[in-house]
């Protein structure tokens, strides 16, 4: 993706490493998550996930919504590969994305963008993506709180915030069911924002709700070791 501006091309890609600012006291892996019907889990690149992921990718609302061109066979494959390595947070632009798993198979993907990492500020944007056959039942909710809890209590985001396309009304009503508050509505994009008080608030029961266990007492675990891989190690 990119923009253009005076005649110059921008690229929208990442920014290099050194580009990107201070990391955070700790890097944060992924690891998996178990909520009460769903496994959150890094991305593989087995058959049945590629073939999955082939799926979820070219629907209709996928593509429209995100912008996504079709991939074919090859490009999802490749698209799919990215994702097994988007695995650590540790400084700004970074990006970890989780497999929703349901009984087994692939169902859709969440993911968390760290925007800002200094502490009293610290943002990450949430993103999420169903296969619509598996739509309607709660699915992307349950999910979706396993991130924000793992924003909010782990990550220790201080905000998160959900830009969704205008007219993607499934999206902006999942934001409004997570609890968010539309901020701002741009030509394109509806910016929903959550903060730490409002999840402060909600997160208990959110938590109860969907078996989503990463409790606020796990955050004074030592730099060298994952929050996430300590929690994964006791839910699984
Ligand atoms: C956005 C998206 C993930 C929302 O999926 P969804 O199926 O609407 O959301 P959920 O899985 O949480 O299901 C919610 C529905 O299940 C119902 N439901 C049933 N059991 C439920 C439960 N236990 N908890 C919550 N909701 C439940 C809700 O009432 C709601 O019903 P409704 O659609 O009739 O209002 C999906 O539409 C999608 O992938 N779209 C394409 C990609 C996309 O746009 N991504 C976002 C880019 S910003």
């Amino acid at each position: 993706m990119g923009i253009n501006w005076g005649g110059r091309s921008f690229s929208l890609r990442r920014r290099p490493r050194f580009l990107r600012g201070p990391f955070m006291e700790r890097p944060l892996d992924a690891t998996p998550i178990a909520t009460n019907r769903l496994l959150l889990r890094p991305h593989r690149l087995h058959a049945a996930d590629a073939e999955a992921w082939h799926f979820i990718v070219n629907e209709p609302k996928t593509r429209e919504f995100l912008e996504w061109p079709h991939r074919d066979r090859h490009a999802s494959r490749r698209h799919l590969e990215h994702r097994t390595r988007h695995v650590r947070l540790w400084q700004a632009d970074d990006f970890l994305a989780l497999a929703i798993e349901l009984d087994g198979v692939v169902i859709g993907d969440v993911s968390l963008h760290v925007r800002s990492t200094e502490k009293s500020n610290r943002s990450a944007e949430i993103g999420w993506l169903l296969d619509s056959r598996h739509s309607g039942r709660g699915y992307a909710t349950e999910a979706a709180t396993a991130m924000l809890a793992l924003a909010f209590d782990v990550l220790e985001a201080q905000w998160v915030t959900a830009i969704v396309r205008t007219g993607n009304l499934r999206s902006a009503a999942l934001a409004r069911r997570l609890g968010f508050n539309a901020v701002a509505a741009g030509e394109e994009h509806d910016a929903f924002l959550m903060p730490g008080l409002t999840w402060d608030e909600h997160g208990r029961e959110a938590r109860r709700r969907y078996g989503v266990d990463l409790g606020p007492a796990e955050r004074s675990i030592s730099a060298t070791t994952s929050p996430v891989r300590i929690l994964a190690e006791k839910i699984l």
